[in-house]
């Protein structure tokens, strides 16, 4: 057995949320559906937000309540703030992924939050999630740059994980909203939050937008990372991030992990087809390598 690497499939959360096309409860439980098919056990499946900040989002409720629930899949439930995390605990979500925010200039425009004001919401909102029973993981959005700002200071990011840390999160990740990461970086930010945050398991989260992606997912799993976000197709990005791309794309992900001899659990030939799959109903092209390529060896 080699060793096991969890992808977290983000593709109908992060994927939709941005893409010009408006899918339906139905299209979108189908690519739910489909994602189990082909193995995926812990995915975000929606976001509880505003519907004006998000409107791809405004569904979210209906699609958890339609969720054809089974004990192998967690559906994540995406949360930003007090009212997000109650409507999440609502909607039966498996486990609610909280966003912190390293950056002033993104984390004013995308949630109304500084840094801090992101960390004391979280400290606010985890008892909530706690007493309700669930698992609250986080994510601190552009961990690696700031759409406006820029650099993103590594002690900035230190800080909120430590604080992320003291609320009871199990598991924190980095996201790299904006594609700004080099694996150096990876390397470099984790190494700093193993420090702050001892007590936390990481999850790594990337965008490939400036073509570093799979660099960062490699260097990400040799720092001992073992939770990666992709989604299906390499489909994204966030409506506050000018020019953002799509996530680290699934099918590229586990082909590349395959390859070196690791285990995802999932059949990267169903992911490729559902990809495949996806550029129908979206009603254009996705970005993922293998949807054009195939496998290799062919599968
Ligand atoms: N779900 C639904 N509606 C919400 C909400 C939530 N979680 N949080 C706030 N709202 C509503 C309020 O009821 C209010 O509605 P009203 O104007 O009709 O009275 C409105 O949104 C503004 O509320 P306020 O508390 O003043 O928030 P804000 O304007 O500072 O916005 C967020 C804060 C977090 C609600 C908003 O920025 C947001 O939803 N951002 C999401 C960004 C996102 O999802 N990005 C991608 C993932 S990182
Ligand atoms: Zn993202």
């Amino acid at each position: 057995m080699g060793r096991k690497i969890h992808i977290v499939e983000v593709g109908p959360r992060d994927g939709l949320q941005n893409d010009p096309a408006n899918l339906s409860v139905d299209q979108k439980l189908e690519f739910i559906a489909r994602l189990e098919a082909a193995g995926v056990a812990r995915m975000e499946s929606g976001s509880f937000v505003s519907p004006r900040a998000v409107p791809k989002m405004a569904d979210s409720p209906a699609v958890f309540a339609a969720l054809k629930r089974n004990s192998r899949t967690k559906h994540i439930a995406l949360a930003l703030n007090e009212t997000g995390v109650r409507r999440a605990i609502e909607a039966k979500a498996d486990e609610i992924n909280f966003v912190l925010v390293a950056g002033e200039g993104f984390g004013r425009r995308n949630q109304g939050m500084s840094p801090q004001e992101s960390a004391d919401m979280l400290a606010k909102c985890a008892p909530l999630v706690h007493e309700a029973g669930l698992p609250l993981s986080a994510t601190i959005s552009v961990a690696f740059g700031d759409p406006y700002y820029g650099d993103v200071d590594i002690g900035v990011v230190g800080n909120l994980a430590a604080q992320a840390q003291r609320a009871g999160i199990a598991e924190l990740a980095l996201g790299d909203t904006i594609g700004a990461a080099t694996p150096w970086d990876v390397r470099q930010r984790i190494e700093r939050v193993r420090m702050e945050a001892p007590d936390v398991s990481l999850r790594l989260h990337f965008h490939d937008t400036r073509g570093a992606g799979l660099g960062n997912v490699f260097a990400a799993v040799e720092a001992g990372v073992d939770v990666i976000d992709a989604s299906c197709g390499g489909i994204g990005g966030c409506p506050f991030a000018p020019g953002a791309t799509g996530n680290v794309a699934t099918e590229d992900v586990i082909w590349m992990l395959h390859r070196a001899g690791f285990e995802t659990g999932i059949d990267l030939e169903r992911m490729i087809e559902t990809a495949r799959w996806l550029e129908g109903v979206l009603g254009h092209g996705v970005s993922s390598a293998l949807s054009r390529a195939g496998a290799f060896p062919r599968l």
